[in-house]
């Protein structure tokens, strides 16, 4: 039975490689998708969302839902990596707004008509899931599992020097759902980082006579140009995608239930997840960590085909 999920994302590009694969994937139901400002302002989140929704035109339309800015609005995106648009080259078009239902209404209308039975990925910062929690107190309880791509236990942080982005864009938010009532996995950079996304990879993504194999490559090549700028890397990070595969994939991973909490006032340590590793921890647990990748190496081919079998799939939508 596919599991259904409700995608949180921030596009972005790998967040728009991650919608990409979710659509298409036979081992998931997206019941909905929620856009949320974070390498992006929330707006053009909004804007990418919609337009990847036309571009990839799935055969079942998910309930779409649209984040604003969060309360705590810091001025910081990932506009240097994915670009303007965020999408890196690629400026998709949009045939016209729909009737934008607001994410958190979305999300606790997707919860409560399926209660228990649907599992949240977020791919970007918490907003809109603090927001349902807010709006519905009771809402945690009928959530099957959360998986959040986020946070860091020992590894460097990758918008601060010790702060993983999408906690740092909303700590509140991020704290709120840490301490909701549901079962929590975390997804931390720790385990991220140790798989980069190499032009080599690139090439065995669908070519440029298939629609997706081109929106693909106009996405991801600017971004290898810069992450070579910024970090003098040659590969990119695919947090994302490891988060949904992880999440849709469990065997992909072991965790490990420790104690966190999250720093929300900070002037140099904002955003920072802070974890009760004493040899006798005093905080009680509330989340998985994953702490290490099985099979790591068949982690991104994996990825690649299923990303090849949306570019296959939408190719035939278009004939
Ligand atoms: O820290 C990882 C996050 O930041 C991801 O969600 C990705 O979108 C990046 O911008
Ligand atoms: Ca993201």
């Amino acid at each position: 039975m596919p599991k259904k999920i409700l995608l949180d994302i921030d596009p972005g590009v790998v967040d728009a490689l991650a919608f990409c694969v979710a659509m298409f994937d036979s081992a998931v139901d997206v019941v909905a998708v929620t856009s949320v400002g974070g390498n992006v302002p929330a707006p053009v989140a909004a804007r990418n969302l919609q337009a990847l929704i036309e571009f990839i035109d799935p055969p079942r339309f998910p309930r779409i839902g649209m984040g604003t800015a969060a309360d705590i609005d810091l001025p910081i995106d990932f506009r240097n990596l994915y670009g303007e648009s965020g999408l890196g080259g690629v400026l998709l078009p949009v045939a016209e707004l729909r009737m934008q239902h607001p994410a958190e209404k979305v999300i606790c209308d997707t919860i409560r008509s399926d209660p228990e039975n649907v599992m949240i990925v977020c791919l970007g910062p918490l907003t809109n899931i603090a927001r349902a929690f807010i709006r519905d107190p009771a809402l945690p309880n009928f959530v099957r599992h959360i998986y959040i791509s986020g946070g860091a236990v020992s590894a460097r942080g990758n918008i601060t020097p010790c702060a993983e982005f999408n906690i740092y864009a909303d700590p509140i938010a991020a704290k709120t759902v840490l301490d909701a009532p549901c079962t929590k996995t975390i997804v931390p950079l720790d385990v991220t980082y140790h798989l980069v996304l190499t032009l080599d990879d690139v090439d065995k993504l669908a070519g440029t006579d298939n629609p997706a194999g081109q929106l693909y490559r106009g996405m991801l090549l600017p971004v290898f140009r810069a992450y070579r700028q910024h970090y003098g890397i040659e590969g990119i990070y695919v947090h994302d995608l490891i988060t949904y595969m992880t999440a849709t994939r469990p065997e992909y991973i072991e965790t490990e239930e420790i104690p966190c909490d999250i720093e929300t006032s900070g002037t140099i340590t904002r955003g920072v997840t802070v974890f009760d590793r004493r040899d006798k921890p005093e905080w009680k647990n509330n989340i998985e960590v994953v702490t290490t990748l099985n099979d790591a190496e068949l982690i991104i081919p994996n990825i690649i085909n299923l990303l090849n079998s949306t570019a296959e799939k939408i190719s035939k939508n278009n004939h």
